[in-house]
């Protein structure tokens, strides 16, 4: 571990602090913070960009074939008054991925707080035997990988601000307490879904999960990692699967039903602010009680 986080497996006492405000609704306040959505053309990634927006952050919402994004991106501006701009940027290029964060900070004020590392894509191949290799592949270094170059890029510049306390610019960081990264998991990192098949996205998710716990560990001193595990939401992500098989997932749904993409603003905002100062290596499932029984 870097820093004096840890000596020799003991963590430094102090290592952080709580924040100086302790009202709850400013606490929920993003306002003059910057945030990053990747998968933020729609579904999920667009309402949690939405969400920050309307708590007065500046977004840059990412995309990768959607350009529908850059009217979003218009959209949320004129809406929330806040900056807020599209990038393309696949996720599965690190350098890409590094390139485009450090852009965005220079663009945006000169500071990062949060990062929502939310793209992903599905399986679609039935039973694993049966699945290309090359689909294993895809899947999980969008699902997994690309969460972990995201990670790694944002949490360079946030070891940076704690080190230095100042903007890209220099000047001294205003109301910022430390880096917030929140990975979109999935339930099927904690459950197996039946009746379809997706080995490889499950294990991929599990993976997403498990990394956001061990980087918040790693990241204490400068940064806190989260994860939040959506059950079934009603998005384009699974506009391949019949609805024959959506009406199973429904009965083993406790609420009976789907989730909205934006049912899940309030879990985001939650960790995207200091709110939950003191949540770090979580995961939050919002999946109307699927895991339970
Ligand atoms: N909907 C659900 O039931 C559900 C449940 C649990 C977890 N999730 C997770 O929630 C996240 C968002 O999904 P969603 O439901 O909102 O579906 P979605 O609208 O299909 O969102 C997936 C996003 O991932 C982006 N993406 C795919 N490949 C990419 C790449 N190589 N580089 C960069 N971005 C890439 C897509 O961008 P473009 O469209 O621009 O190509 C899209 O915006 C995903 O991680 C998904 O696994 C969804």
């Amino acid at each position: 571990m870097s820093d004096t986080a840890m000596n020799n497996g003991v963590f430094s006492l102090d290592n952080t602090k709580a924040p100086s405000e302790s009202k709850v609704l400013p606490l929920f306040s993003l306002k003059g913070k910057t945030a990053i959505v990747s998968g933020a053309g729609a579904g999920i990634g667009l309402c949690v960009a939405q969400g920050f927006a309307e708590a007065g952050a500046n977004v840059a919402i990412w995309y990768n074939s959607n350009k529908k994004a850059l009217d979003r991106a218009a959209e949320i501006e004129q809406t929330y008054g806040v900056k807020c701009k599209a990038y393309q940027v696949n996720v599965t290029d690190p350098d890409l991925v590094k390139k485009v964060v450090n852009e965005i900070v220079q663009e945006f004020n000169g500071r990062l707080d949060v990062f929502v590392a939310n793209s992903g894509i599905p399986w679609t191949q039935g039973p694993a035997i049966n699945g290309e290799v090359s689909h294993y592949h895809k899947v999980v270094s969008t699902d997994l990988d690309g969460t972990f170059f995201c990670a790694r890029a944002v949490g360079e510049i946030w070891r940076r601000q704690h080190q230095e306390g100042t903007d890209a610019f220099g000047n001294p960081l205003d109301n910022y307490t430390c880096g917030k990264f929140i990975a979109t998991a999935s339930m099927s990192g904690h459950i197996v879904n039946i009746p379809q098949l997706q080995a490889a996205y499950n294990a991929a998710k599990a993976g997403v999960i498990h990394l956001c716990r061990s980087l918040a560990v790693e990241w204490v001193q400068f940064a806190r990692a989260n994860s939040i595990s959506p059950g079934y939401m009603a998005t384009e992500i699974s506009d391949f699967i019949p609805q024959e098989t959506k009406n199973i997932w429904k009965s083993k749904i406790p609420m009976g039903r789907e989730g909205e993409a934006f049912e899940l603003k309030g879990a985001f905002l939650y960790l995207a602010s200091d709110a939950s100062s003191y949540t770090t290596g979580a995961d939050i499932l919002v999946d109307g009680g699927y895991a339970l029984p």
